[in-house]
């Protein structure tokens, strides 16, 4: 594997807590780059995420994840927005902590419902009640975003560029040593 740059901030949450979004809007801010896991995923197989799961299944997602992760770590310091299951592995729970500073976007089930009810392609919540498929994640997976993340910043429905502004003052980055 290349060498690691630790100094990567990096998002993590459940799918809907707008970690693309804040994670588009903290890069300008910085001036570092961005990715998404999601989105390297899709660049290299060509197809949605919800192709994948469908035509491969979740364990194979699972494991182009794993890969985009691990691939992503290695590149210059930037800002990551990972997909919401990216802690379900324990690999990239280790992975992901150690290479930069990693923060838990939390919002409970009923404001992520509220933000992405219009949306589609997010296989897991193709359920007759994604509302309560939310929850189950969200009870499923807390503990896990807890305990991979160096700091939590709640999220209701401030506009990206204040939860941006939110994460940057948790991490220090308010104070100008966004320069390490
Ligand atoms: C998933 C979240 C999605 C995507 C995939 C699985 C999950 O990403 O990786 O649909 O397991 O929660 P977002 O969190 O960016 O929606």
């Amino acid at each position: 594997m290349d060498a690691v740059h630790r100094e990567h901030l990096i998002l993590i949450g459940l799918m809907g807590c707008g970690k693309s979004t804040v994670g588009k809007v903290l890069s300008k801010k910085l001036a570092l780059p961005f990715f998404d896991s999601d989105t390297e995923i899709i660049r290299v197989t060509g197809v949605e995420i919800s192709t994948i799961f469908e035509i491969e299944g979740e364990r194979a997602f699972r494991d182009r994840e794993e890969s985009a992760i691990s691939d992503l770590i290695t590149r210059d310091r930037s800002v990551i927005a990972t997909g919401g299951g990216a802690v379900l592995r324990e690999v990239n729970r280790q992975q992901l902590k150690a290479s930069g500073t990693v923060i838990y976007m939390h919002a409970l089930p009923d404001i992520i419902w509220q933000r992405i009810r219009t949306h589609r392609g997010r296989p897991l919540l193709a359920s007759s009640n994604p509302l309560q498929r939310l929850e189950s994640l969200y009870s499923e997976r807390d503990a896990l975003y807890r305990d991979t993340a160096h700091c939590v910043v709640n999220v209701t429905s401030e506009p990206p560029s204040v939860v941006a502004a939110k994460i940057a003052e948790a991490t220090g980055l308010e104070r100008g040593d966004d320069d390490r």
